[in-house]
């Protein structure tokens, strides 16, 4: 993984965030969400994701603060764009820049959350007749609009194209893509003794009007359930009401199985 230096804050906010180059300031903040800030880069098409340590469940009505987080996630989200790029899947990474930032290419996200299921849980069963931990072949791929006054309703591919939110022909391409991003994330966890329940990612197009997949891919986007204990290491613990101490471990557990390391928290 590249890692360099770039855009440091001069004054070391927290302690834990590690060992800074404060000779650059910031990038100015473009948006700002409820587990990341955008930032504009030292080039107008690419964007910095800054990581926060905030964690949130159900659309944000539950929030809590997990020291340690922002790294985790952000050198998880960092190690699988980097996987999916090698394996040709076209991604916005560019550079991981420590502790807790990405430099992407800067897309014109698309207001969709695409998710791939592999075995039924959350949603899937609440909302169909299905039970927790059934085995989905092929694998179901979902689409969801990001309104959350609307409560993120599911999206069919006419939809799509009614609310102008992408052709026939990209919908076909978000759906390969989503499936390729399926077998790549699949075959590195089951390497690693895990299992790639479920998944959510979001995709934006490039200046070059081409499809990549953004945002991030983590234990805040997954579900992840260890072969044979079926023991959850993602954001379900937390969603479950798991101490704040059981989902930081659960977090940790995560990126030294996948990093093999302990996390420079
Ligand atoms: N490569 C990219 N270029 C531009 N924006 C991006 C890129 N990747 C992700 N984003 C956007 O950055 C924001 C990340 O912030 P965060 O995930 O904290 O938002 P959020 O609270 O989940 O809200 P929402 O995702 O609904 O906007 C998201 O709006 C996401 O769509
Ligand atoms: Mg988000």
């Amino acid at each position: 993984m590249k890692v360099r230096a770039y855009g440091l804050p001069r004054v070391r906010p927290k302690k834990w965030l590690g060992d800074r180059d404060m000779s650059k300031p910031l990038g100015r903040i473009l948006s700002e969400g409820k587990t990341k800030i955008v930032r504009e880069a030292e080039s107008s098409d690419m964007v910095i994701l800054e990581f926060k340590d905030s964690i949130t469940a159900l659309d944000g009505e539950k929030m809590d603060v997990l020291r340690g987080k922002a790294v985790i996630n952000s050198h998880i989200s960092a190690y699988f764009l980097e996987l999916l790029e090698k394996n040709r899947v076209p991604t916005h990474f560019k550079e991981f820049v420590e502790p807790n930032m990405m430099i992407v290419k800067n897309l014109k996200m698309l207001p969709v959350e695409v998710v791939c299921r592999n075995i039924a849980a959350g949603h899937l069963v609440k909302n169909f007749p299905i039970k927790e931990g059934t085995p989905l072949n092929p694998p179901v791929v979902e689409f969801y609009l990001k309104d959350d006054a609307r409560h993120d309703p599911m999206l069919n591919e006419d939809h799509f194209v009614i609310l102008d939110l992408a052709s026939r022909e990209e919908v076909k391409k978000i759906k390969e893509l989503t499936l390729k991003t399926n077998r790549v994330l699949s075959e590195a966890l089951k390497a690693r003794n895990l299992i790639l329940v479920d998944f959510k990612i979001e995709v934006g197009r490039g200046q070059d009007g081409k499809i990549y997949v953004g945002d991030e891919i983590n234990g805040d986007s997954m579900r992840i359930w260890e072969v044979g204990t079926s023991k959850i290491l993602d954001k379900d613990v937390y969603r479950k009401g798991g101490s704040m101490e059981k989902v930081l471990n659960t977090y940790i557990q995560l990126y030294e199985k996948l990093l093999g390391k302990k996390p420079p928290i």
